[in-house]
């Protein structure tokens, strides 16, 4: 058997947790003696972090292992996690025979296992815990790939079942990382220069910490508490789970950011019941009308689930009610996608290929024009923004809001600010999608970048 070369390349699919999952396996694998390469070709080991949450995301893997194939008449190996390698586990090594380890996010910190096995030769490799394993993978290696911003997962699996979802049987059950490990990452952070800091987890606010000192809310209140950190954000939230001391912990706490995103999936209570979402429309919007009666202007997103099974026109309609009732400022929509093992796919009265498209496309239309106006409310406002890079042909820079929105502005300065800089911008004009504006000069020239003269030909 030839040695494995020691580099390798990783390719990321889907989610917020995936890819913060890869910053960990980075930094695992360089632990390991690894190096990091920017192409199939230059690598000894090609690993794909793979996502099941719909169909598309699923092909995308199986078409670039694919392409790649041939790679392995010359030694090289190949690695399939996440969520793919969770859901079809062995039967990946019959589909694609030249991959030689399999591994479901549950099993990641097994991975310096795993790597000495693929080195001494093994091609049949498996992590694949599912939901027996009550443990984390919590590493000090994380690679992450934004020096301002970063991830942190506080909550790893899902006990929700919501009937169309693969995620509790590809990431395990819920298991909560103590509060004293999510605030000394926390603080290691903020030693070295992060400013931004999102909490991660399927279901971030059914934490429960393991040691017993801290509810979700308080915890999310020590980590906007941290020195050094100036924002923090939670993704993603289960309505069921949404408490009200989470909204009182935004009040209280300057960092925590203007924003929570509260997927609803449909308006219709009918629609909701059969999705195993345990609420109804109403249950629901009392949670917004909590939100709404903070003291700070919270915005508002969601994810939203069109055609499935048994939706009515009505239903539909009550969807697109909700989103005008709520004002939305923005929506992650998408048809629904039969997914193996889970309950939905043997519901009755699936809904055509046709009606999804044409309802996914009248909602986001209907989108579009709620947020042209709520959007158009900002003319005028100074709004922080966190730089995050330059929009260069158009002299521009970029970054976000506290309200999660995205802001391009002009700087009146040949020094363009460095990305992770907080700037005050005016808002001079709107877009359904972004903010433009110009800096309220600030000082900033001591960390910014100048701008490269371009030649006029
Ligand atoms: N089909 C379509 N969308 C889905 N989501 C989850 N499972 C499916 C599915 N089978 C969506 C939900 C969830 C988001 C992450 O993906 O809206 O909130
Ligand atoms: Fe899937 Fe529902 Fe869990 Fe979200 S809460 S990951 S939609 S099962």
């Amino acid at each position: 058997m030839t040695l494995l070369d020691k580099t390798f390349y990783i390719e990321t699919f889907g989610c917020q947790m995936n890819a913060h999952d890869s910053e960990k396996v980075i930094g695992t694998l360089v632990q390991e003696g690894y190096r990091q390469v920017e192409t199939e070709v230059e690598a000894g080991l090609i690993l794909y972090n793979t996502c099941s949450i719909r169909d598309k995301a699923e092909q995308k893997v199986f078409n670039r292992l694919n392409d790649y194939k041939a790679l392995h008449k010359e030694g090289k190996r190949f690695a399939v996690l996440g969520c793919v390698a969770q859901q079809e586990g062995e039967r990946i090594f019959e589909r694609a025979p030249y991959v030689s380890l399999v591994s479901g996010s549950a099993s990641y910190r097994k991975l310096p296992e795993m790597l000495v096995q693929l080195e001494a030769g093994n091609n049949r490799i498996t992590g694949l815990d599912d939901r027996q394993t009550d443990k984390t993978f919590e590493t000090e290696f994380t690679a992450r790939s934004n020096k301002h911003r970063g991830y942190i997962t506080i909550i790893e699996g899902c006990d929700k079942f919501c009937s169309y979802c693969v995620v509790p049987y590809t990431r395990g059950k819920e298991r909560s990382r103590t509060s004293d490990s999510v605030l000394a990452e926390a603080r290691r952070m903020a030693d070295s220069g992060y400013t931004d800091i999102q909490l991660l987890g399927q279901n971030v606010n059914s934490y429960r910490d393991p040691s017993g000192k801290m509810s979700f809310a308080e915890l999310l209140t020590a980590v906007g508490q941290v020195a050094g950190i100036r924002r923090v954000r939670f993704t993603t939230s289960h309505p069921r789970d949404f408490t009200r001391d989470i909204v009182e912990a935004i009040d209280a706490v300057p960092t925590l950011c203007n924003h929570v995103h509260l997927p609803v999936q449909s308006g219709s209570s009918r629609v909701l019941q059969r999705m195993q979402r345990e609420y109804t429309r109403e249950w629901y919007l009392e949670r917004i009308a909590w939100i709404r009666a903070a003291r700070r202007p919270i915005s508002l997103t969601t994810d939203i689930i069109v055609g499935f099974p048994g939706e009515t026109e009505e239903d539909f309609d009550e969807t697109l009610s909700l989103l005008a009732q709520v004002g939305y400022d923005a929506v992650f929509a998408f048809q629904y996608s039969p997914r193996r093992n889970t309950p939905a796919i043997s519901m009755k009265d699936s809904i055509p290929e046709d009606i999804k498209s044409r309802r996914l496309q009248t909602l986001l239309e209907c989108q579009r024009e709620i947020q042209r106006v709520l959007y158009s409310r900002h003319i005028g406002e100074i709004i922080e923004v966190m730089v995050e890079g330059e929009r260069a042909s158009r002299g521009q820079v970029s970054g976000r809001s506290s309200q999660n929105k995205v802001v391009n502005f002009t700087v009146d300065s040949p020094i363009m600010p460095a990305n992770g800089t907080y700037l005050d911008v005016r808002i001079t004009q709107s877009f359904p999608n972004s903010l433009l504006g110009e800096a309220v000069v600030a000082s900033y020239s001591s960390k910014g970048t100048h701008r490269e003269e371009v030649p006029v030909v």
